[in-house]
């Protein structure tokens, strides 16, 4: 396994495809901002009949999960470099993921900031439509005022359907999603983590 850039397959110079990168055609999920790879590297591990695909800007964090795929063994992941919103634009076909994760995504503390939150309308709406019908859209974040506007934003996309049957309208943490340092500060911060689970209409 090795990393690819995110502008070569932009530009053509190399190909993507994912049932070439997997030798295999298994559901695919996409995660977004993969940071340290901790939660990729567990949730790869977990399920062995999914390919899991990383995008990421951040290169030491890429390095990172390579290591941690490379000690595991994983042969079900795929390290991307660079930015996911150009993948999705030019390369990732409409209806074509299993499922798009974003977990815990630049919080953008500062309002004259909230501009370059990557949970925005026409991010949610290109997201959405690279989803196959059913399948998730899954975020969390420690940010109470992003956690809000995740959730406004997808409930007004037409192809997304928010999965949560409780009275708040929050998906409850899935014990599936694992819980990293970083989860595990926010939470002895006194910060609530929301999960927000929607499915492609
Ligand atoms: C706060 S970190 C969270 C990392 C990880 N998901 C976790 O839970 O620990 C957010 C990550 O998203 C990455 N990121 C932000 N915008 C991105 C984009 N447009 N494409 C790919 N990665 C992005 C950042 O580089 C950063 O590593």
């Amino acid at each position: 396994m090795r990393g690819r850039d995110v502008p070569a397959l932009v530009s053509g110079r190399e190909p993507y495809d994912p049932q070439a990168w997997f030798g295999r055609r298994a559901p695919l999920v996409l995660e977004i901002g993969s940071g340290m790879g901790e939660t990729t590297a567990a949730l790869a591990a977990a399920a062995p009949e999914v390919d899991h695909l990383a995008v990421e800007v951040y290169e030491p964090g890429l390095a990172q999960l390579l290591m941690r795929a490379a000690e595991a063994g994983l042969t079900n992941l795929q390290l991307l470099r660079g930015d996911a919103v150009e993948l999705l634009c030019a390369c990732v076909p409409p209806d074509s993921l299993d499922g798009i994760r974003i977990f815990f995504p630049d919080p953008w503390p500062k309002r004259r900031h909230h501009k370059r939150r990557l949970v925005q309308p026409a991010f949610v709406a290109l997201a959405a439509s690279r989803l196959r019908p059913g399948a998730p859209l899954h975020m969390a974040t420690d940010w109470a005022d992003y956690a809000d506007q995740m959730r406004a934003v997808c409930d007004a996309e037409p192809l997304l359907r928010n999965t949560a049957d409780t009275p708040d309208g929050w998906t409850p943490r899935p014990g599936w999603r694992p819980m990293t340092k970083f989860e595990q500060r926010a939470r002895s911060e006194g910060r609530d983590v929301r999960d927000l689970i929607y499915v492609r209409v």
